[in-house]
């Protein structure tokens, strides 16, 4: 093998979509050219199978197919009929678009604390910024492990309040043997390509078990039509096209195996990273099945050079990773003006102290070596010299 070749096998990537895609191409090519022969790019029979296929999969009645997992919510948000002046509770510590969906309608974010544990909605303080105007929480299920729904879905009924999954990073997840996003009155999921089950290009779905929400969030991603030029109401044009629900039915029969890797190289991870000091390893909470969409490390405040000095070494040693998220999402520019928001320390102390190492599925045994090795050398260098080492 030439060297230039063998240097670019070894270098460990973030994510690796090519690798993931060599192994099925064959499948991939022949699903696309069904698509490009049929003529049929906007819904159509591609689509819906893979709306069956994913609801089966789920095991929820419907799922329908939307642009993205950002028009998701938008979406679930706009079939449940919430207004300019309501409130929602998401969690502070998510990607943005949990709560940009709902602050773009005029719906108020209410920031919530995180468990330190999970990253995920902390039930008391969701309970505690519950108001007369609150109509809905939205539980995150975060770097693919359940948030603790049975507590959340107890106050969403003492309340008489909706719950909408942010189920984006999570696919195939269970929450006591049951799949998240299929708990609440609806699930959002994305299939940006590097999700678990991850699309060439944008995709979304919104499931859910009820016939009249599911009508509801057909017509509002077709202009708010349920038959095509007859306008029921204002709705936007948010559509899964078929290429893409191609290429997600070919990945969903191999989502299980993918998983399985995920979870395998977590197991990993753990092993080589146990004894590690000035570091905590992800929590798998009981009665939760993880898959791994991010494997998240917290660096310790008291190693020197902190999380940034960390993942600068790494870097240097062609090691990438990644910070999600750096701010807190009550702390950002963009939530200013739906403020005053108090101080989330658990948020917060996640943001200053959170590592993705990298995590997909052609991660190999020897690549995560070379990242544990990294990691040790580094912590173990800078707490017995209190300097962070020199990459
Ligand atoms: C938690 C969460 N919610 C929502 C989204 C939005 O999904 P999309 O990028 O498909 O719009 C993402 C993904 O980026 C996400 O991670």
């Amino acid at each position: 093998m030439p060297r230039s070749t063998q240097g670019l096998m070894d270098d460990i990537q973030l994510v690796d979509l090519v690798g993931q895609y060599r192994a099925i191409q064959k499948e991939i090519l022949s699903a696309l050219e069904a698509v490009l022969d049929s003529g049929q790019f906007i819904r159509g029979p591609v689509v819906e199978a893979f709306e069956q296929e994913l609801a089966a999969f789920l095991g929820c009645r419907f799922a329908l197919g939307v642009g993205n997992g950002t028009d998701a919510l938008q979406l679930a948000y706009m079939a449940l009929g919430l207004q300019a002046g309501d409130e929602v509770i998401v969690p502070a510590f998510t990607f943005v678009a949990t709560a940009e969906a709902a602050a773009l309608l005029g719906i108020r974010p209410v920031f919530a604390d995180i468990d330190p544990y999970t990253f995920t909605l902390d039930p008391a303080s969701v309970e505690a910024r519950i108001t007369p105007k609150t109509r809905a929480l939205v539980p995150v299920h975060l770097f693919g492990q359940a948030a603790d729904l049975a507590p959340l879905l107890e106050l969403a009924q003492r309340h008489h309040l909706r719950v909408i999954e942010d189920n984006a990073q999570a696919i195939g997840a269970c929450y006591q043997n049951q799949k998240t996003g299929t708990f609440g009155d609806m699930g959002c999921l994305s299939f940006f390509p590097s999700k678990n089950l991850g699309a060439y290009g944008d995709g979304g779905a919104v499931v859910t078990h009820d016939p009249e929400l599911h009508h509801r969030v057909f017509m509002l991603a077709n202009h708010g039509a349920r038959r095509k030029y007859y306008h029921e109401c204002i709705g936007i044009n948010s559509r899964l096209d078929a290429l893409q629900a191609a290429i997600l039915r070919v990945k969903l029969r191999h989502l299980e195996a993918y998983t399985r890797a995920r979870q395998a190289a977590a197991d990993r991870y753990d092993a080589l990273l146990a004894d590690c000091p000035g570091l905590t390893l992800p929590y798998r909470a009981p009665e939760r099945t993880h898959v791994f969409h991010q494997y998240t490390i917290r660096i310790h405040p008291e190693v020197p050079g902190g999380r940034d000095g960390l993942q600068r070494y790494l870097q240097a040693q062609g090691i990438p990773t990644a910070v999600y998220y750096p701010v807190p999402l009550h702390q950002l520019p963009a939530f200013s003006s739906w403020g005053p928001y108090d101080s989330l320390p658990q948020a917060e102390k996640a943001a200053r102290e959170v590592l993705s190492l990298p995590m997909h599925t052609e991660l190999t045994a020897a690549q995560q070596m070379r990242i544990a090795e990294a990691i040790r050398t580094y912590l173990e260098t800078a707490l017995r010299t209190g300097q962070p080492p020199v990459a």
